[in-house]
């Protein structure tokens, strides 16, 4: 009687210390899982960042972009690709001509499946989103080059590309600077949406459509001036 007691009473105490042991870890476990929500301000942080930077459409930099310094650019390529014509396929594929080519276009050259499947033609957002990303543009490349994240590399690069072998003509200006102007001023035609928050694009169906159209008159007008 008396041993089974303490068989019983040595099993609640070993218990217990499980126990303890236990809610330590588990408290460990906890600080250590803290750091992680502590990492999301930085993530929203970086991703703003992104955002300006991804707003500006690449039209914008192929404005300002120079051949002479994308052949700089090139230097990073040049270790598995030739540029020349008739030049010999490396690592990668030659690349004359192929801004506006198809994708995967050099014949005899061991593309792989996840860039033979793309399709489509090397445009120039086509091809800045392959070269800010090849990964991300075909995952499962064979291209492992990280990417250039400067837009404005990538313009440089892409104009000194379409110099050798391709003459895609670039893009217009984007008119993405007018609408924003614009917004404003179209909120002040309304005096509710003024009054109520002035820099807040937030309007209701029936106001959306009348100031659509508005816009559309005032876009367009800078932009064609704009290229010529
Ligand atoms: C480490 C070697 C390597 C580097 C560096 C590299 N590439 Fe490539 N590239 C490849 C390979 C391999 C392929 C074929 C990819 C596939 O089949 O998935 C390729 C494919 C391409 C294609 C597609 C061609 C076509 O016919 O559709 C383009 C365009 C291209 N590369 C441009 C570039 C540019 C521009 C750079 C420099 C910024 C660069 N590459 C850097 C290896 C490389």
């Amino acid at each position: 009687m008396n041993d089974r007691f303490n068989t019983i009473a040595g099993w609640v105490l070993g218990g217990g210390i499980v126990l303890l042991g236990g809610t330590l870890v588990a408290g460990e476990m906890f600080k250590s899982e803290r750091p992680d929500p502590m990492g999301y301000p930085i993530a929203g942080v970086q991703e703003e960042g992104e955002g300006g930077e991804a707003e500006q459409p690449i039209a914008h930099f192929l404005q300002t972009a120079d051949a002479a310094r994308g052949e700089a650019v090139f230097r990073k390529c040049a270790a598995c690709h030739t540029i020349n014509q008739g030049g010999a396929n490396g690592v990668g594929p030659n690349l004359w001509g192929t801004m506006g080519a198809q994708v995967a276009h050099v014949a005899g050259f061991n593309y792989s499946e996840a860039l033979r499947s793309k399709g489509g033609t090397w445009d120039w957002e086509t091809m800045s989103q392959w070269l800010r990303s090849p990964r991300q543009f075909a995952p499962g490349t064979k291209m492992t080059f990280a990417g250039l994240s400067d837009p404005q590399d990538r313009a440089d690069l892409m104009v000194y590309m379409n110099a050798q072998g391709s003459s895609l003509p670039l893009p217009p200006p984007p008119a993405a600077a007018a609408p924003a102007g614009a917004a404003p001023e179209a909120n002040n035609a309304d005096p509710t949406v003024n009054g109520a928050a002035p820099d807040q694009p937030v309007l209701n169906e029936a106001q959306v459509a009348p100031v659509q159209e508005g816009r559309t008159g005032g876009e367009a007008a800078p932009a064609a001036g704009r290229d010529h």
